[in-house]
């Protein structure tokens, strides 16, 4: 059942970056957004088209989409939670669009201010608006693993909101880990109930490494066949509306356990790494990935002995 090769969505410039307190220039994520590209990276998830109230630092979403020196064969996408969000975007030119929902009525709430039922209802038009511009759209299933103001979360919810977007033409399910509870088990039992919604193709798993399951969390979902995972180079990041959650897993970590297996993943880790240490530099901060730590230490000591 192990895939020969994974894809990754590199979701730091968007999920990484939309919680930075610290002021990141546009500038700065479009040449992140190159290094990425650089290193191999061929799904990125830009920026979002959200309410800047909410998400102050996605407020320069169009502008970094049009600093972004695209290159054939990367697909990149942006969050649309509403029409709003769409109308904004399409003109940005996105390959690829991402409606987010939660397994639960008090994330939905906290993180795009309606009801599980209301949120469908606004994703409708979006998805029947990208299909008509010919773009596709993921889904994301928040706290499908577990959520801040809930606690513990089914696998009968999260199936719940898989068939929900199904319905409405969502082409791509991704079941998200916004808090980075989950374990190996459950991942799957949720992954399961996306499954029979969805191809293995179109299944992702987005897992937030808050309590370190992350990596054994994509181990499980390999088991399972799934080929397709959210990443965030460095590390970095946070949802704003679950607090204390900390980012995804790291890009290069998953890059280094997948290559370690031998499964392709078309991602060079050493550029990789280059591209953690700049955002880490730029943010003043070393990278949250082992990996990447390790591998930039190691360049220092060989510096320093040469
Ligand atoms: P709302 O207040 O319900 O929307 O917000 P509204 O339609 O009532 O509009 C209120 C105001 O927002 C108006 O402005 C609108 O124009 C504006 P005002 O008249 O007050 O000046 N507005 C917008 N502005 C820009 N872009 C838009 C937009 N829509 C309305 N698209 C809304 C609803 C969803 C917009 C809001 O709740 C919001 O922006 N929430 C932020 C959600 C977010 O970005 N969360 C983080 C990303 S999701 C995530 O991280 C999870 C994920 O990684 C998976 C996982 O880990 O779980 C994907
Ligand atoms: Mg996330």
């Amino acid at each position: 059942m192990i895939p020969t090769s994974v894809t990754l969505v590199e979701v730091g410039p968007r999920d990484g970056l939309q919680n930075e307190a610290q002021p990141v220039s546009a500038a700065q994520k479009v040449e992140l957004v190159q290094r990425l590209q650089a290193a191999g990276c061929r799904e990125i998830e830009v920026t979002s088209f959200v309410s800047p109230k909410w998400v102050p630092q996605m407020a320069d979403n169009a502008e970094v989409m049009a600093g972004i020196r695209r290159q054939s064969g990367v697909r990149y996408s942006v969050l649309t939670p509403n029409m709003k969000g769409l109308e904004a975007a399409l003109p940005t030119r996105p390959d690829e669009i991402v409606v987010f929902g939660a397994a639960t009525e008090a994330f939905s709430q906290r993180n795009i201010n309606c009801s599980i039922a209301d949120s469908i209802e606004r994703f409708r038009p979006v998805v029947a608006a990208a299909h008509a511009a010919g773009i596709k759209v993921r889904g994301a299933v928040s706290c499908a693993l577990g959520c801040p103001y809930q606690g513990e979360v089914s696998a009968d919810e999260v199936e719940r909101v898989v068939r929900l977007l199904k319905d409405i033409g969502v082409d791509h399910c991704g079941i998200a880990d916004t808090i980075g509870v989950g374990t190996p088990r459950r991942a799957q039992a949720a992954l399961e109930r996306a499954l029979k919604h969805y191809p293995l193709a179109e299944v992702s798993g987005h897992f937030h490494d808050t309590y370190g399951q992350a990596l054994a969390n994509i181990y499980a979902s390999l088991e399972l066949g799934l080929h397709v995972f959210d990443t965030s180079i460095a590390g970095l990041g946070g949802c704003p509306y679950a607090k204390g959650a900390t980012g995804n897993v790291a890009t290069e970590d998953v890059v280094f356990m997948l290559h370690g297996m031998g499964i392709a993943t078309g991602i060079d880790l050493d550029l990789l790494v280059d591209a953690g240490g700049y955002i880490s530099d730029a943010l003043g901060r070393p990278p949250v990935s082992r990996v990447g730590k390790t591998l930039l230490a190691k360049r220092r000591q060989a510096a320093a002995a040469a």
